[in-house]
């Protein structure tokens, strides 16, 4: 992605170290956090320093590949596997991050105990797994830029852009891409309560690439349908089921609802790593609940009333039934038949 007309990943290996955009202080201040050991970007994730599911799925692979760096020859075997495990527990929606740290896991342990080799291959196993997920994040855009018509005005909930992958994004490699191709279009943008990924990070990255766009609450998007002002609705995934449900950010499902209602197609993009086929449907998906003070506080302050509970579900379930089509780096699929792409 540009940033101020520089290129920049959202997360790499460099020097011995993985590197990641803070996105916690964009858009007011870039900063790259920079960390040497699997325990430090257990904190990145669990704190959304980096965030999005294929970004923190690579941030995974390249934690793994960091801890076989670190991990002592005598108890190498073991030190990966609580590593992994560690990972894989830091955030429990997104399965993207099981699958990049079950990916290299896998390649590294493979060479035990030429403890050399396995080094070597952990860091190569991490990069190929980023390097695969740009790949995939920009065939998405190309595929899923034929179903933009003209002059399109487009909701998107949440950041589904480059900073949520390594690289193009997903909802926003379609947007990204029907922009290139001059095809005029207009992104309504949710603010996305209560971390704003859509008002801080989706909209930055629009600035960033000059394509027009709004900042709305999440709770205007139903006034706009209702005067016919959007015409598609694409956002990303952090799982999708064997049966096409899936899980997104909270709120996403309001607007597959809103979407059937007034006939607006409603299309969810993802890379393969996405995929869960261990699990059937969205009820199995394990949502993410987080702390409530990130919905009752903003940098400290107050702006619910104090004494009072808050619940705060960082995911929802979006059933296939209500999902136009799924857009992958094959093609387009109904949402039942989407996960079979994945096997062939
Ligand atoms: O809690 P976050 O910010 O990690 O949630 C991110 C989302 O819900 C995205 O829509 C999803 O990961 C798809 S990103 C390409």
């Amino acid at each position: 992605m540009q940033i101020d007309g520089k290129q920049y990943l959202s997360v790499w290996f460099e020097n011995e170290r993985v590197k990641m955009i803070d996105q916690n202080k964009l858009p007011f201040e870039f900063r790259i956090a920079e960390y040497s050991n699997y325990l430090e970007i257990c904190d990145a994730i669990r704190e959304m320093t980096v965030r999005g599911a294929p970004a923190i799925g690579a941030a995974g692979a390249y934690a793994i590949a960091l801890a076989a760096q670190n991990a002592p020859e005598e108890k190498f075997r073991a030190y990966l596997r609580t590593a992994r495990d560690e990972l894989i527990a830091t955030r429990p929606t997104a399965i993207d991050l099981r699958n990049g740290v079950n990916y290299v896991y896998e390649q590294t342990i493979k060479f035990i105990p030429d403890y050399r080799h396995s080094r070597q291959v952990a860091i190569l196993a991490a990069r190929e797994f980023a390097k695969k997920s740009i790949d995939d994040c920009y065939q998405i855009g190309k595929i899923g830029s034929e179903i933009v018509p003209q002059g399109a005005r487009i909701l998107t909930h949440c950041n589904a852009g480059a900073l949520a992958t390594v690289d193009w994004g997903t909802a926003l490699a379609v947007i990204r891409i029907a922009h290139q191709q001059n095809k005029d279009i207009f992104v309504y943008v949710d603010e996305t309560r209560p971390r704003f990924q859509g008002a801080r990070l989706t909209a930055f990255e629009l600035e960033q690439e000059g394509i027009p766009h709004t900042i709305i609450t999440d709770s205007a998007s139903g006034f706009y349908f209702w005067k016919k002002e959007i015409d598609l609705v694409i956002t990303g995934a952090d799982r999708i089921c064997l049966n096409g449900d899936i899980a997104n950010k909270i709120g996403t499902y309001e607007k597959a609802v809103l979407a059937k209602e007034h006939k607006v197609p409603f299309y969810v993009a993802a890379p393969f790593s996405t995929f869960d086929l261990t699990t059937k449907e969205g009820a199995d998906i394990p949502i993410e609940i987080r702390d409530e003070d990130e919905i009752k506080r903003i940098n400290g302050t107050y702006l619910a009333n104090p004494g009072s509970p808050a619940l705060n579900p960082s995911f929802d379930i979006t059933p296939a039934k209500l999902i136009t089509g799924i857009i992958t780096p094959k093609g387009i699929f109904k949402p039942k038949d989407a996960a079979r792409q994945v096997q062939i």
